[in-house]
């Protein structure tokens, strides 16, 4: 496995360009499944998890082709199989998102349950209780979900979700654009990327309000028609593009982002000293020169402050002055990166689902290990403060997620290497020894 080092105590300075919304293009590539005519998506980032979702789909039947460096296309014309199998739901769990439109536009679909990962257990009891409400029949055999829709296919309903959840709320609305009647959710998710969904549903001629609010509603059609639709800016890149200069010093100016997106993680920010200016589609973040203030945050569903953004906002905790505290309350399993701070010699004490930060411990590098995607960027974060060459282990999960990262990053002067594994593989060193 890849390996990254970083040098540390290092000033950043310069321009970064913030690539597509990774949770944005997942929905929008499972929503091809809803027509046989084309979608070009635009703006999509070249990451590990668009890989992921382009087996689940090609698997499925779509004919997929890259027009350019980050232009897809992606037509459905007749779908081959209703099956995502285990061997690639495991790989990404976002795979879920083929059961709603399958089960919308096929009538029927066998999506392999997903497990737990690293961050919680990660249930999806609450988008399966959506489609039985459409009439959905749903069984759970030998680690499959099992869904049939009835004979005349789901029927709108009233649907309040009992938990806000992201990816469930975007299923619901895949499902109930070809379905009978009308669908009202209450208490969707309001992220930027479900109105992104709804952006390029709406295109491609289906019947959707969504209030902004939480109330969404949708009037089934009887067919959709194909779309070219660019992908908004991932926020969660953005947000952590934003502390990477307030670990040690520097400005950095983020281009081609949407600075609405990260309004109450901005005014943290701005809270606690750090200098920000916005543009329309640019941020510029300058350290002020003397500490940060310590601070406190809680992470909650859109607009709140994102739990995608906890562990990088954690690592900036690290250098503030006095005690800051986090409170997270959409996953319960995510202080992973806890125990890889505490190796820099940051100081931190988790009781529950709160995290309490004494900042400006001195950090010092050391070897740490990636545990899930935005953990292994919190480790970067804090590397970027810490004396010495910081050894980064299990980089995958950060090609998960950040586009170009060592490029961008050293674009603003950091010192960052990738170490590719040439290790050979076990069954080669086997080869070897008989
Ligand atoms: N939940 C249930 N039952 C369900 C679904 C969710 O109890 O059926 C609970 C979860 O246990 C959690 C809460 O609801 O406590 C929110 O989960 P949600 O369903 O919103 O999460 P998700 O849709 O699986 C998406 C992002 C995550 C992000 C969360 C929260 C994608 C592909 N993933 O996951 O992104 O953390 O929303 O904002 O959109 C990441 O990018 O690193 C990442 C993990």
């Amino acid at each position: 496995m890849d390996k990254i080092e970083i040098i540390g105590r290092q000033t950043l300075k310069g321009d970064v360009r913030i690539s597509g919304a990774k949770n944005a293009a997942l929905p929008l590539m499972c929503a091809s499944l809803l027509t046989d005519k084309e979608i070009i998506l635009k703006n999509i980032p070249r990451l590990g998890d668009i890989a992921t979702m382009i087996s689940v789909l090609e698997h499925l039947g779509a004919a997929i082709h890259w027009k350019s460096h980050d232009i897809i296309s992606l037509n459905v014309a007749h779908i081959e199989t209703s099956e995502a199998p285990y061997d690639l739901v495991r790989k990404m769990r976002a795979s879920i998102l083929a059961l709603g439109p399958l089960l919308g536009r096929y009538g029927q679909a066998i999506v392999s349950l997903p497990g737990g990962c690293a961050i919680g257990v990660r249930p999806i009891d609450i988008h399966l209780k959506g489609f039985e409400k459409m009439g959905a029949h749903i069984t759970i055999d030998g680690g499959n979900i099992h869904a049939k829709a009835p004979q005349n296919g789901l029927q709108g309903c009233d649907f309040h979700f009992p938990v806000v959840t992201v990816t469930g709320t975007e299923n619901m609305i895949m499902a109930a654009v070809l379905a009978n009647g009308v669908t009202t959710l209450t208490n969707a998710a309001q992220e930027p990327e479900i109105n992104d969904l709804c952006d390029l549903l709406v295109k491609i001629g289906a019947d959707i309000h969504n209030d902004l609010k939480g109330t969404i509603t949708i009037t089934g059609v009887s067919s959709l028609n194909g779309a070219i639709h660019s992908v908004i800016p991932d926020r969660i890149e953005t947000g952590t593009y934003c502390v990477a200069p307030l670990m040690y010093g520097g400005d950095v100016t983020l281009h081609n982002t949407d600075p609405s997106y990260l309004n109450s993680f901005l005014d943290v920010l701005k809270s606690i000293g750090a200098i920000i200016k916005t543009t329309d589609d640019s941020i510029y973040v300058s350290h002020p020169g003397h500490s940060l203030k310590s601070f406190d945050i809680s992470t909650s569903p859109y607009p709140g402050i994102a739990t995608d953004l906890q562990a990088q906002l954690m690592a900036l905790m690290c250098v503030c002055k006095g005690t800051s505290t986090v409170l997270e309350n959409i996953w319960e399993n995510r202080f992973m990166h806890v125990p890889e701070l505490r190796r820099f010699g940051a100081n931190i004490t988790v009781e529950g689902h709160k995290a309490i930060v004494e900042g400006q411990y001195p950090l010092k590098a050391a070897p740490v290990m990636a545990t899930d995607l935005r953990a292994s960027v919190s480790l970067v974060l804090a590397a970027l403060a810490a004396e010495g060459k910081t050894v980064l282990n299990r980089v995958y999960h950060l090609d998960r997620g950040y586009e170009n990262f060592e490029h961008k990053l050293r674009s603003c002067g950091v010192h960052i290497e990738r170490k590719p594994n040439h290790t050979p593989s076990v069954n080669l060193v086997q080869t070897i020894a008989s």
